[in-house]
């Protein structure tokens, strides 16, 4: 399924080997910043322990892992895994230069990769699940990188509808852009919303114990701080929805994000432009 629902809504947005990698590096410390909070809940939620080894799945620029391995200390272990050539270089560069000791990253897909560490005491991921285009097989390799009674700890966006970051950028294209239906469960960032089925995958990749919290809050459109102009730039350039504003051409592009200031400054305080959002923080042992 996965693949052709890609195709079905046009977007090779989910290339995070290429543009879509390339795409989050020109804007790390923006997104970084806008989901810091929930970073820092699921963080919370995980309590790690001095000892512990952990990897970090689908770590991106390695701001967890930085994190995870501050909290392990010097006799514990952060692996930072990714798909991405170049957010892995750059994550390894940033470890580097934080002085960081007990933090390594490896390039390699979730799917199947099995890094040389495991197994892992824990598994650690902030939206770095959700685009396996085979989420069942990925999900029994998620678990077979932990030792029997490891625990996972991971957030994955709540459904699009409580989600209003999102709802109302794609309510705007929509009114400008013929977007192809959404394929429920296609790889993407809204894929593993329904608690039902990221239950069903946990339960069949082996895992039990199986809890969810809900995180609901705003985020910082681009980040804290952008004014609404620029919290438009960010999501028109950004954000995946780049891929399905570019075949309107440069006039509903234009549109698109005078419609984006305008709902962004009606959201817009000292610190920035707020959106409504909602996670789900699940933890489960393996
Ligand atoms: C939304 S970003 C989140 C990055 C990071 N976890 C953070 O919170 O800053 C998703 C990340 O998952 C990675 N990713 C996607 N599919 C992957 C796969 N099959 N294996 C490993 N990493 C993957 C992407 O390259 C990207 O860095």
């Amino acid at each position: 399924m996965g693949d052709s629902g890609d195709k079905q809504e046009g977007l090779a947005a989910h290339d995070w080997a290429g543009e879509a990698g390339t795409r989050w590096l020109s804007q790390l410390d923006r997104f970084e910043s806008m989901i810091e909070p929930i970073g820092k809940a699921l963080l919370e939620q995980a309590a790690y322990k001095t000892s512990e080894t952990v990897v970090d799945v689908g770590c991106g620029g390695g701001w967890t892992t930085r994190q995870i391995a501050d909290m392990v200390g010097k006799t514990g272990f952060a692996l930072g895994l990714d798909i991405s050539p170049d957010l892995v270089a750059t994550a390894r560069d940033r470890a580097t230069r934080a002085g960081l000791t007990n933090i390594r990253f490896e390039q390699g897909d979730a799917a199947m990769a099995m890094p040389a560490d495991a197994p892992f005491d824990r598994l650690f991921s902030r939206f770095g699940l959700m685009f396996f285009p085979q989420p069942y097989p990925a999900f029994a390799n998620l678990r077979r990188m932990l030792r029997k009674g490891g625990r996972i700890d991971i957030a994955l966006w709540g459904p699009i509808a409580k989600n209003p970051w999102q709802r109302t950028i794609m309510r705007i294209i929509k009114e400008h852009i013929d977007v192809p239906k959404p394929v429920p469960r296609a790889p993407g960032p809204f894929a593993m919303s329904e608690q039902e089925y990221v239950i069903d995958l946990l339960q069949c990749a082996g895992f039990s114990d199986i809890k969810f919290n809900e995180w609901i809050g705003d985020q910082h459109m681009g980040g804290p701080g952008s004014d609404p102009e620029s919290a438009a730039s960010f999501a028109l350039n950004g954000m995946h929805i780049s891929e399905l504003v570019r075949p309107g051409g440069d006039e509903i592009r234009t549109t698109i994000h005078r419609r984006l200031v305008e709902l962004y400054k009606s959201n817009c305080d000292d610190d920035g432009v707020r959106m409504g959002a909602m996670a789900w923080l699940v933890s489960a042992r393996a």
